[in-house]
This record gives structure tokens, C-alpha cells and sequence, in this order.
């Protein structure tokens, strides 16, 4: 038999969360009824009229290849949308577009990373931050921030994980997944530190932007620190604000000499995204925004909700979500009991799949996102089954002793 898998394949997972979501889908096929919380996509369906945009395209016979850095239309959608509600001035070419945000972190750190480079990263962090930092070579410099924390990395810390090999810094905010948004405040500070360290690079994944539940505004890493744009690669996409996640279209915006080097890599990739959904993406920011507007309204009452409904369950430290639509309860009062059945809960996993199998409950354990012990809730499905959940967790919970 071959073995097919390289070094560099087997030093990385798959996605954990992905992972989660396949064992509900199969308990589902088995006739069970399994609440998923673990998949981190709306459940609207695009706004009818993007759809109708990508069906226009394809009449029109936009079906061709475009330029790996994308439609004339879609770049001028994007300088625009800076503008227009970040105040950032970008040019046509300090633009990057990908098959989703994933794919654009992909390519920077394909395509910027030597061996040996570290990329700090706070965590808990977006699960597939640490693969692909590890899969192109480098070393995520894991930087833990709990609840204790807010989640947040202060200036301190940042300072004292930096090294001579630090290539980026990556952040996300309003952050997957503990809900966490640094303020205008927070993120100046840690420009402070930056500012102090010329050969660090500031990778910014704003890609839930819009999707904010507390009154903290979003504050883009450009806005509080402006000295340090050209130093800086914001990310983004119309995956979470338009629910397009399968439409797969990221952007990104960044120096001149770094898009062009993302936009080498994209075009002996892919060579660029589908053309039809390059115009639907144009649609969905140059259109109406009431979707967006409608959308926030409905996760920021269901992130009370769940709030509210978790934090009455005994032993979960809940903080309440100031963005995206997670929550991120710690779990710590569980680790170290048994199951009805005598199964030991050891630790965030193993809780996550008891609740799955006793409670009929999908959730990610902590450990995925890089700290444990917690368990990542998403509220992007109906209030219905965000009740239903509770009620099961609260109940499986009260049966471990
Ligand atoms: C923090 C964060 N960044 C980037 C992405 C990638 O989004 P996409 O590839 O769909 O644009 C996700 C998706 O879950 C995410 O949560």
C-alpha cells in the first residue's frame, strides 16, 4: 500500500468543528434528533437579491475566468465598502480576493512564511489559525487568554511573545469563538507594542465585522492604528454578514507589495474565484443592507438569550458574547466527574461528546480553539432549538457526578 500522505499533511487535523458536525449528521440519519451548535454559518438563506445577481451574471455570460485579483466590479465594490464604512483608503491593487477568507490565509502564509517563523496568535483562536500557520512551516506562538482575560491579549502579553523569527501578528475581531470584540482603546495599545517591533506584520481577520451583539462598535486594526496600515492585511469575506458561506468569496486589503504576492499564489491556484459569485459578492455590498441590519437584530436577541439561558446552569462561567454568534462557557466544574455509565469526563472533549451522545447536543470542545476546559455554543440556528439545547445540556450536566 502507498502511503500518500506527506510530513506536512500529517502534521496538521482536520477541522475539529467539522468533525463534530459529521457525528451529528449521522446520529440524524439514524433517526435521532440532534440539536447542531457546532458549525459556524447563518441559517438565512442569501438575500434574494444577490441570487438574483448570480443569475444575471451567468445570462450575461460573466462565465469566464477573471484576473486572479478578480471583476473590475467586485475591487471597486471592495475600495468602496472601505470607504464607506471604515473610512480606509485602499487602491485597486491592494486588493486580494480568495475562495473564501480561509483561502486568503491560506495564501499570506504560503506565500510569506520561511521555516521556523512564528505567528502569535491569542487563544482560544479560530481552529484552522494553527494548521495552516503549521502546514506552510511556521510556529503559531499560542498565546492563552480565558475568560478571566475577556479573551483578549493585552499589550503586555503581546509584548513578551514576540522573538526576532515573529513574522505576523493574527488576531480576530469580533472573535470566533469566545464572542470578544477589542475596543479603539485596546487595539491602539497593542499598536504600541507593534510599532516597537518594524518586522512584525499585523494579520486582522474581520470578517465578522457586522455581527455585533453588545454596544462595543467594531473597531478595524486600521482605524485605531493608522501608521501601521502598511504594515497591516485585513481580511474579511460575505461569508458570515451575507450568508454566503457557500458561495466561497474572501477578500482581503494590504500593502501593494504583499496583495501582489497573494495574487502570484491565486493565480497558479485557483486562478480565481467563481466568476458568478465574484458579481453576486459585488451585489451584496454595493445593494441594500437591511438583510445585515435584520440579521444582527435576530443574533444579538439570541445571544441574550442564550446568555441568560446558560448562565442559570449551574458551574458554567458564562461571559456574554459582544460579537459573532458564539457563546464560549467554561466548563471547568465538570472535568474530573463520571457519567451515569461510569465514563470518566476527563476534559472538554469528552464532555462535548457526552453531551452529544446523552444530551443529543453538538458543541466543540475549547481544547479545538486552542484552551480548555469550554465548550463552543453557536447561535446561528432558531431560538427554538437554542431552548431545546439548554434544557438538554442543563439536564445531561445535572446526571454527571
Ligand atoms: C474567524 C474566521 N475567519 C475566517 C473564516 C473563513 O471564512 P470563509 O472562508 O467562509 O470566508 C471563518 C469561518 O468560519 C472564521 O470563523
Amino acid at each position: 500500500m502507498i502511503d500518500f500522505e506527506n510530513a506536512k499533511t500529517a502534521s496538521i487535523k482536520s477541522s475539529p468543528s467539522m468533525a463534530v458536525s459529521m457525528a451529528a449528521k449521522a446520529m440524524r440519519a439514524r433517526g435521532e434528533h440532534v440539536v447542531d451548535l457546532s458549525l459556524g454559518e447563518p441559517d438565512f438563506d442569501t438575500p434574494a437579491h444577490v441570487v438574483e445577481a448570480a443569475i444575471d451574471a451567468m445570462r450575461r455570460g460573466v462565465t469566464r475566468y477573471t484576473g486572479p485579483d478578480g471583476l473590475e466590479e467586485l475591487r471597486a465594490a471592495i475600495v468602496a465598502k472601505f470607504k464607506r464604512e471604515n473610512n480606509l483608503d485602499y487602491a485597486m491593487d491592494e486588493i486580494s480576493i480568495g475562495n473564501g477568507a480561509k483561502q486568503i490565509l491560506f495564501n499570506a502564509f504560503l506565500g510569506t512564511l520561511e521555516p521556523g517563523d512564528e505567528v502569535i496568535v491569542p487563544a482560544p483562536y479560530w481552529v484552522s489559525y494553527s494548521d495552516i500557520v503549521i502546514l506552510h512551516g511556521g510556529k503559531p506562538r499560542l498565546v492563552p487568554c480565558g475568560v478571566e482575560d475577556a479573551f483578549k491579549i493585552t499589550a503586555e502579553r503581546l509584548e513578551a511573545a514576540i522573538t526576532p523569527k515573529t513574522r505576523w501578528f493574527l488576531f480576530n475581531s469580533p472573535s470566533n469563538p469566545s464572542g470578544a470584540i477589542y475596543s479603539g482603546k485596546e487595539l491602539a495599545a497593542l499598536g504600541e507594542v507593534l510599532r516597537r517591533h518594524p518586522h512584525v506584520a499585523i494579520m486582522s481577520d474581520e470578517i465578522y465585522e457586522h455581527i455585533v451583539c453588545a454596544d462595543v462598535p467594531f473597531t478595524s486594526f486600521a482605524n485605531a492604528c493608522p501608521d501601521l496600515k502598511h504594515r497591516t492585511l485585513i481580511i474579511n469575506g460575505v461569508s458570515k454578514a451575507y450568508a454566503m458561506t457557500g458561495w466561497r468569496l474572501g477578500y482581503a486589503v494590504g500593502p501593494k507589495n504583499l496583495t501582489k504576492v497573494l495574487n502570484k499564489l491565486q493565480s497558479q491556484s485557483t486562478t480565481c474565484p467563481s466568476s458568478i459569485t465574484q458579481v453576486a459578492a459585488a451585489a451584496a455590498l454595493n445593494g441594500p443592507q437591511d438583510f445585515v441590519t435584520e440579521a444582527v437584530k435576530e443574533y444579538k436577541a439570541r445571544g441574550q438569550l442564550v446568555t441568560e439561558s446558560f448562565s442559570a446552569i449551574p458551574g458554567l462561567e458564562v461571559r456574554a458574547p459582544e460579537g459573532a454568534f458564539y457563546l464560549f462557557p467554561k466548563c471547568e466544574a465538570y472535568i474530573g466527574k463520571k457519567a451515569p455509565d461510569g465514563t470518566p469526563i476527563d476534559n472538554d472533549t469528552a464532555l462535548a461528546s457526552y453531551l452529544l451522545s446523552a444530551g443529543k447536543v453538538a458543541t466543540v470542545p475549547g481544547s479545538a480553539f486552542g484552551v480548555e476546559p469550554y465548550l463552543r455554543l453557536s447561535f446561528a440556528t432558531s431560538r427554538e432549538n437554542l431552548a431545546i439545547a439548554a434544557e438538554r445540556i442543563r439536564d445531561a450536566l445535572a446526571q454527571l457526578r
